[in-house]
């Protein structure tokens, strides 16, 4: 079924609601009264978070996003030739910026009808859609503010061959099993005839990855303890947020990034909103991130578990990012 699209409107639907601030409250419950605590990734992008995010982008330290804008620079005319693409359905689009070699090729290719911008961070979706649709002519934004893990369902139906990039490494933020099954649902998502973008950080040397997460300048160190900021604020919270410091290793054995907080000196912590204290050891950590790293068997594997076949895999010259074009099979 194809949606007639009207040409340069901008719309943004929200499903975040008041039952989000639950959804932070019930993983906040579940992370930190555990014996390794941990919480999950999506609560460090509030519009501060996403801020830091970009400027983490900007580091001379942080390869991925200027590897993956030359890798989409290098290809995207093939991309959209192979895809036919009308539409581009974005999953965790933040800012956006590496999205716009996309559409440019499109709109190069007389085929740009509509951007589907889908994240989390309400603030980034309202701005990309208003200054897209102001940027490219007969452009139509739809925009999603949701929880890519909940939410596909809400997505308007293709409006012809859709696009689907989920750039920047976010896959790798999931643990393998829900990285899988995360793939799976997406089927439903491309639709007949579409296609996945997917970009991946490769495997390399762990002294080049782990100064990726250890950035000079501490931006990375901010944007990771911004999530206490955030807990504070939305539950009511007291952490000292100075008596934590980042951490970022290279796991070795399983390939990934690992991002913690680590409480510098005991404290006990009262989150007024849960009606629960909250214990912190000497040294204790905790977990707020994984970044899985690739190697192209890997790839290869989690596409492939997930129903999807590997249409074509574009890399930069040193393989230090890939971006893998995938089909259901
Ligand atoms: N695609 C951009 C941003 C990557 S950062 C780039 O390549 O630079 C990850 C983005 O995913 C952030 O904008 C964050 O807000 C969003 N995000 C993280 N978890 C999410 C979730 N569960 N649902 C929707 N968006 C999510
Ligand atoms: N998706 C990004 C990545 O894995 C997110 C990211 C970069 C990140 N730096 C971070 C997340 C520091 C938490 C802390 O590369």
């Amino acid at each position: 079924m194809m949606e007639p699209i009207l040409e340069g409107a901008v719309e943004v639907h929200s499903y975040l609601g008041p039952g989000d601030e639950r959804t932070l409250a019930d993983d906040v419950l579940d992370g930190l009264t555990r014996p390794l605590k941990e919480l999950p990734p999506k609560h460090l992008y509030d519009a501060r978070g996403s801020q830091l995010f970009d400027a983490i982008c900007e580091l001379p330290e942080y390869y991925p996003t200027r590897t993956e804008r030359l890798i989409l620079e290098t290809h995207a005319d093939d991309i959209v030739a192979r895809t036919g693409a009308v539409e581009l359905v974005e999953l965790g689009s933040g800012s956006a910026t590496k999205t716009r070699v996309l559409l440019d090729a499109m709109a190069a290719a007389g085929t740009l009808g509509r951007y589907v911008p889908v994240d989390v961070s309400a603030t980034t979706v309202h701005s990309v859609a208003e200054l897209f649709c102001d940027e490219y002519r007969g452009l139509s934004v739809y925009g999603v503010v949701g929880d890519f893990e909940r939410h596909l369902a809400h997505l308007p139906p293709p409006a012809g061959p859709r696009l689907v990039p989920f750039l920047g490494g976010t896959i790798g933020n999931f643990p393998p099993g829900s990285r899988r099954r995360f793939l799976r649902g997406l089927g439903k998502v491309l639709g007949s005839g579409g296609h996945l973008l997917l970009g991946t950080d490769l495997v390399k040397d762990p002294r080049v990855i782990e100064a990726a997460y250890n950035d000079s300048a501490g931006v990375t160190a901010q944007f990771n303890l911004n999530l206490l900021h955030v807990i504070n604020r939305e539950l009511g919270a007291n952490f000292d947020v100075d008596a934590f410091e980042h951490v970022a290793f290279f796991d070795r054995q399983r390939e990934w990034i690992e991002m913690r907080l680590l409480a510098t000196e005991p404290q006990r912590v009262r989150l007024e909103a849960l009606d629960l204290e909250v214990e912190f050891a000497a040294r204790e950590e905790l977990r707020t991130e994984i970044s899985a790293k690739f190697t192209i068997e890997r790839l290869r594997g989690d596409l492939a578990a997930a129903g999807l076949d590997l249409v074509e895999l574009y890399t930069d010259p040193d393989e230090l990012f890939a971006v893998s074009l995938a089909r259901c099979a």
